[in-house]
């Protein structure tokens, strides 16, 4: 999509949300470059188990993995979706390397700010590894990725983003996902799973307020690039979780009666503590998963796990069609 296109989008998409009779905002324009320093900083902070949690999976398994998919004599491609920051994947590209299993990394992300660093730091660190960085939606990009490679793939899907859509959702992408995968191709899935309530909740309001920054920060965004007036000191940010469905969402909620006017007219009106509703990040348990991987086709062949288990990287592979399901 060009510049102008993705802005027209954006604006679409923002007040076609905050339109609604229950307002919401998409979670994947959090990513600018601000959004994409806080979410670095998230990613570091003490109760963000997640990022630590699977960096330990694939700093001490990736050898395994790969091993579960890799045929050593034939080359392919290391896809991989919302790539952010790559500062856990380079664990299993160097392994990648190492096993001379494959020379050739597409990060796909929505934020070309994010792609550029990590090109920047991983490529010193990965001599020999060819990195190809494609900005843009996961599966316009994937439709390009069709017209430059037709090697066998190895798809990653990490740091739980599947979370940031609800299971029904996670279903839909996944089964268009496998529409561009091949026989034989991998994907491998990062899944936070369901565990202590308190423990999830406090990853989503961490005690320094980053996550409650990182929400505000999509308000500052829509001011800067729709021209709006929203005062961000006047929302709050309310994360909840629900245990028995395992969805953590996060809302801001307006702190007054107030209203934006953006740059081309519009005025969108808050009642006194109501809500947007900004982010849904989806905990799984081992069973939901391998009834979501069955559901859409893929055969699950492993699933890694960090020593609390409190998280897990499960590798499906597109099963040959002839094979029965549960093959
Ligand atoms: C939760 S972060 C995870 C980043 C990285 N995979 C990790 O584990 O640290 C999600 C990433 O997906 C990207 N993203 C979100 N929605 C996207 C979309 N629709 N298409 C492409 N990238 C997207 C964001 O820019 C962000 O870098």
């Amino acid at each position: 999509m060009n510049e102008t296109l993705v802005a027209s989008t954006f604006r679409q998409d923002v007040l076609k949300g905050l339109s609604a009779p229950h307002k919401y905002l998409l979670s994947k324009y959090f990513y600018d470059a601000k959004g994409d320093a806080l979410f670095q900083q998230i990613m570091r902070c003490p109760e963000y188990y997640l990022t630590r949690a699977e960096a330990e999976i694939l700093v001490l398994q990736s050898s395994q993995i790969l091993q579960r998919c890799l045929d050593v004599d034939h080359p392919f491609d290391i896809v991989e979706l919302g790539a952010g920051d790559g500062s856990k994947t380079i664990f299993l590209l160097k392994e990648a390397l190492r096993m001379n299993g494959s020379q050739q990394y597409y990060p796909i992300d929505i934020s070309p700010d994010i792609l550029s660093y990590l090109k920047q730091t991983l490529t010193p660190k990965l001599p020999g590894m060819q990195i190809s960085s494609l900005a843009g939606e996961y599966f316009t990009q994937l439709e390009q990725l069709q017209t430059i490679s037709d090697q066998p793939k190895l798809v990653l899907f990490l740091g739980a983003t599947v979370g940031n859509m609800l299971p029904d959702e996670a279903l839909q992408f996944f089964q268009q996902l496998k529409s561009f995968l091949r026989e034989g191709d991998h994907l491998l899935v990062g899944f936070d799973l369901k565990k202590n309530p308190q423990t999830i909740l406090n990853a989503y309001n961490d005690a320094g307020g980053l996550t409650k920054a990182f929400n505000l920060n999509l308000l500052h965004r829509i001011n800067r690039e729709l021209g709006a007036d929203f005062n961000p000191d006047q929302f709050t940010h309310y994360p909840m979780y629900d245990p028995i469905a395992g969805s953590c969402k996060s809302y801001l909620i307006s702190r007054c009666a107030q209203q934006v006017t953006f740059d081309n007219g519009t005025v969108i009106k808050f009642d006194w503590d109501e809500p947007i509703y900004m982010e849904v990040s989806q905990k799984y348990s081992l069973a939901d998963i391998h009834q979501l991987a069955l559901q859409a086709g893929f055969k699950q062949v492993d699933a890694f796990f960090d020593c609390r288990h409190q998280f897990t990287d499960v590798l499906w592979r597109v099963p040959n069609s002839e094979l029965l399901p549960g093959q």
